[in-house]
């Protein structure tokens, strides 16, 4: 692998600048940390599965208009994504109560809420992420109310469409965590989901057995969070049932390259 700038270390991606100017790439490991990284461990081949699971969802999501960071996914722990100014929330969505609304609320875990909650988090490890209200972001200057409008009507329809794709592989989406950033064209900017989507930052329930499919089997030292990452993206499509995700990459590969090929009418 040739010299690359190192930008970010994060818990559990790498940035490097990319090949051109505006472009990073997204490294994933197979890091993995909680609670504000007091807890940490790693999930083998949690890092191959993540950057496929995060091409998948996020190319699914441009589909429907939703402007992304992805471009395309380079190599088995990799991906080039558009450099952009991440806003400095974690915006959590959820449906049905657990963690740490459970935790502060009182509310059962499993007990659906009576609409979509988004909830607000200033991301800073050294105060512990505390949750905000739009009032203080805008208080702040963290967000603009316009980039608000968009960070919610986003959130709002990601969901539905999350929620929608993992019901048709029997998944329930507990909750997840979702991150944006603007990019800038001269005096405009516009905002862009960026991060990743992914059994790290989901909380993804099997429909039938409840069984956790996400995260919370390595913060709740619950055990076989690599079969349970290997499930979401199995039942997803994306790995053949060996769990062998190599087939795929090299089938794509070879679709790239007899795209340009004319085929023969018979
Ligand atoms: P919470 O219940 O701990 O607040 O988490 C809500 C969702 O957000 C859950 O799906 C996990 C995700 N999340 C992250 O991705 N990163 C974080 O730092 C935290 C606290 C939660
Ligand atoms: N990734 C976060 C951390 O280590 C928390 C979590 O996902 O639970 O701080």
């Amino acid at each position: 692998m040739s010299r690359r700038r190192q930008i970010y270390e994060g818990k559990a991606k790498i940035l490097y600048e990319g090949p051109e100017p505006g472009t990073i790439i997204q490294y994933f490991k197979d890091d993995a940390t909680a609670f504000n990284a007091q807890k940490k461990g790693t999930i083998n081949g949690k890092g191959v599965i993540n950057n496929r699971i995060s091409e998948h969802v996020f190319t699914r999501l441009a589909h429907i208009g939703i402007p992304t960071h992805f471009i395309r996914r380079l190599n088995m722990r990799e991906q080039l994504v558009r450099q952009c100014e991440i806003i400095p929330l974690e915006v959590v969505v959820r449906n049905v109560a657990a963690g740490s609304i459970s935790q502060r609320l009182g509310i059962e875990e499993g007990e659906q809420l009576p609409h979509t909650l988004i909830e607000y988090y200033f991301k800073d490890d050294a105060l512990n992420d505390p949750m905000v209200a739009e009032e203080h972001i805008a208080c702040f200057g963290w967000a603009s109310n316009e980039e608000m409008q968009d960070i919610s009507s986003m959130a709002i329809r990601i969901n539905d469409f999350l929620c929608g794709m993992f019901s048709a592989i029997n998944i329930r989406l507990i909750d997840f965590k979702l991150e944006f950033g603007r990019i800038w064209d001269g005096d405009y900017s516009r905002v862009i989901l960026a991060d990743e989507i992914s059994p790290d930052g989901c909380r993804l329930w099997d429909m039938v057995s409840g069984e956790k499919l996400d995260k919370d089997r390595f913060r709740r030292d619950l055990g076989g969070e690599e079969e349970a990452y290997q499930e979401v993206a199995r039942r997803l499509g994306l790995l053949q049932d060996d769990g062998n995700p190599g087939e795929v990459f090299d089938l794509s590969a070879h679709r790239t390259k007899l795209r340009g090929t004319p085929v023969k009418k018979k």
